[in-house]
């Protein structure tokens, strides 16, 4: 079967079109047929070469978030689930191929009215925002801002916050046209990826989602409300500078948090029920998936250009 590899980490040129046995479901796992495959900017921090110390090796199959139907199952998964179409979680990697094989805990039977594609939109990114919300103990009323909200797990924060009555939305964002996308998914304000650019906004946030990172990230303590907090998800501007917390003890009268999030630290009973409850609302119509593009597995190297290019707005999809 057709899969997807890295062969040298750094450029998207690095990446192959391999041909691969179809792999056998252990114990436990079921083998999907993939119909929509997720590309993550996790997929793409780690081609780069950006998480080192993880044992990323020459021939690794990027992707995490699959959805298509099973085909078969290994010893102790119940054979109904065969001809189910679900969503899945690979692991981190595995994903770019034809037919994946994933842990039957970590596959999810898929509404008939959803599409494979808008699964893989939102299956990660909806329950990373979710409780990245949920660390930063959001409540209504209170006022979000979003850095970074132009990327899918951005794109379903917003989503969130607005239908969980934040008293105000505001994110960042690098050009107006996005802005207005973004405002058509709840945002209420849009900055620039400064901060700047909205004479309109909220002075202050009770929280900050920060997807950035990045030299930029003390700056952004200024715009806390007192008791605000910042829970900081993804280094897509890079790491912060070494002594970023000084700026929290500068302001140690306003009583600031900050807080990194990982999905891994949340327990996986309850990452699947978010995900269902997600899976349930965009067959309502009630979340938005925003798909940037569908391409065809063996152009994912296009993909990882045009994200690395910036021009990605939501979820570019592969598909077999
Ligand atoms: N914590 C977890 O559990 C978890 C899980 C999955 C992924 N992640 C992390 O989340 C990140 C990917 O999230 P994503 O796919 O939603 O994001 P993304 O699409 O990679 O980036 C989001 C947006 O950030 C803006 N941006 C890009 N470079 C920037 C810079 N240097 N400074 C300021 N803004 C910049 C861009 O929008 P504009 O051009 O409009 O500004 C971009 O669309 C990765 O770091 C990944 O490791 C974390």
């Amino acid at each position: 079967m057709q899969a997807v590899v890295i062969k040298t980490f750094g450029s998207p040129d690095g990446m192959s079109v391999v041909d691969i046995p179809t792999p056998t479901p252990a114990a436990g796992q079921v083998l999907i047929t993939n119909a929509a495959i997720g590309v993550g900017g996790v997929d793409a921090v780690i081609r780069r070469g950006a998480i080192s110390g993880y044992g990323f090796e020459e021939g690794f199959v990027p992707g995490s978030e699959v959805a298509g139907t099973v085909t078969a199952v290994g010893a102790g998964v119940a054979p109904s689930w065969v001809g189910r179409r679900v969503w899945a979680f690979t692991g981190t990697g595995g994903g770019y191929v034809e037919q994946s094989v994933a842990s039957v805990e970590e596959t999810l039977p898929l509404p008939e009215s959803l599409s494979s594609t808008d699964a893989v939109t939102l299956g990660s990114s909806g329950m990373v925002a979710h409780f990245a919300l949920a660390h930063a103990h959001f409540a209504p009323g209170e006022t979000v801002l979003v850095r970074g909200a132009a990327g899918s797990i951005g794109i379903m924060a917003v989503q969130l916050a607005a239908s969980a009555g934040a008293g105000a939305v505001a994110v960042t964002t690098s050009s107006a046209e996005r802005g207005a996308r973004l405002r058509a998914l709840g945002a209420t304000h849009v900055l620039d990826r400064a901060g700047a650019g909205d004479t309109a906004a909220p002075p202050n946030y009770d929280v900050i989602i920060d997807i950035i990172a990045g030299p930029d990230l003390p700056t952004f303590f200024d715009k806390l409300a007192p008791n605000g907090r910042v829970v900081t998800l993804g280094i897509v501007g890079g790491p912060p500078p070494a002594d970023f917390g000084m700026r929290l003890i500068a302001a140690f009268q306003r009583s600031l948090s900050f807080a990194t999030f990982s999905a891994d630290s949340i327990p996986l009973a309850d990452r699947n029920t978010v995900r269902t409850n997600h899976f349930a609302a965009a067959s309502r119509g009630e979340l938005q998936t925003v798909v940037h593009e569908c391409l065809p597995l063996d152009q994912a190297a296009s993909a990882h250009r045009k994200m690395d290019a910036g021009e990605v707005f939501g979820r570019i999809v592969l598909t077999p």
